[in-house]
């Protein structure tokens, strides 16, 4: 088997605000997980089964975004960066609350909640789009044994529907909490999924 390790990045400001995208620190509980993170990886990496017996080399990709890299600072392995695993770009409703795009533009928010998937904000982008920006991604992470990705909830949505074969439109509604650690086995006809709650 291959293994994919998913993480969002910690709890950011942005996050206890409720407002979506920008480029936020982490809040002190996301810095708790940053530094809860390698134990929580190491343990589960000591009980993966590779095919030879010994662990490949992992390599941790995040988005350019600062609270990736930062949930990512404590894990002492090479890094990459790629902005293709920036967060769903939300244009003009960047750094506004679900409430607030509610009242500025509502038919937005309706015709979002009718199609999530296929609504694009205004000046940014849909889940589809997400989807379409992930094909490098994906393809580099069919070569991959051993990838850590830290990044954001719509695009690990994406990711996660894509190797669990669930159709890319339920992407939308696949559940990615913060601060828990998902391990995905791939195997040759379907991917083993392991949950492990940092518990803060
Ligand atoms: O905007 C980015 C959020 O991570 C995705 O949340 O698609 O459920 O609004 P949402």
């Amino acid at each position: 088997p291959r293994y994919i390790w998913l993480s969002r990045h910690g709890e950011s400001e942005y996050n206890l605000g409720g407002q979506l995208g920008g480029d936020s620190n982490l809040s002190e509980r996301g810095q708790m997980y940053a530094k809860k993170l390698p134990s929580l990886l190491q343990g589960a990496l000591e009980q993966s089964v590779f095919p030879d017996g010994k662990v490949p080399e992992l390599t941790v990709w995040t988005s350019t975004l600062k609270r990736t890299n930062q949930t990512a600072r404590f894990l002492d392995y090479p890094k990459r960066s790629w902005k293709a695993l920036d967060e769903l770009d939300a244009g003009v409703c960047d750094g506004m609350t679900y409430e607030e795009i509610e009242q500025q533009y509502p038919e937005d928010f309706k015709a979002r909640d009718d199609n999530k998937y296929e609504y694009r904000y205004r000046g940014g982008e849909s889940y589809r789009d997400i989807v379409i920006r992930l094909e490098p991604i994906i393809m580099e992470l069919e070569r991959q044994e051993n990838i850590m990705i830290v990044t954001h909830q719509a695009v690990l949505r994406c990711l996660y529907a894509y190797f669990m074969n669930v159709p890319q439109d339920q992407s939308p509604w696949m559940q990615v909490p913060l601060h828990s650690l998902i391990r995905l086995e791939l195997r040759a006809f379907d991917t083993i999924e392991t949950r492990i709650s940092a518990d803060i």
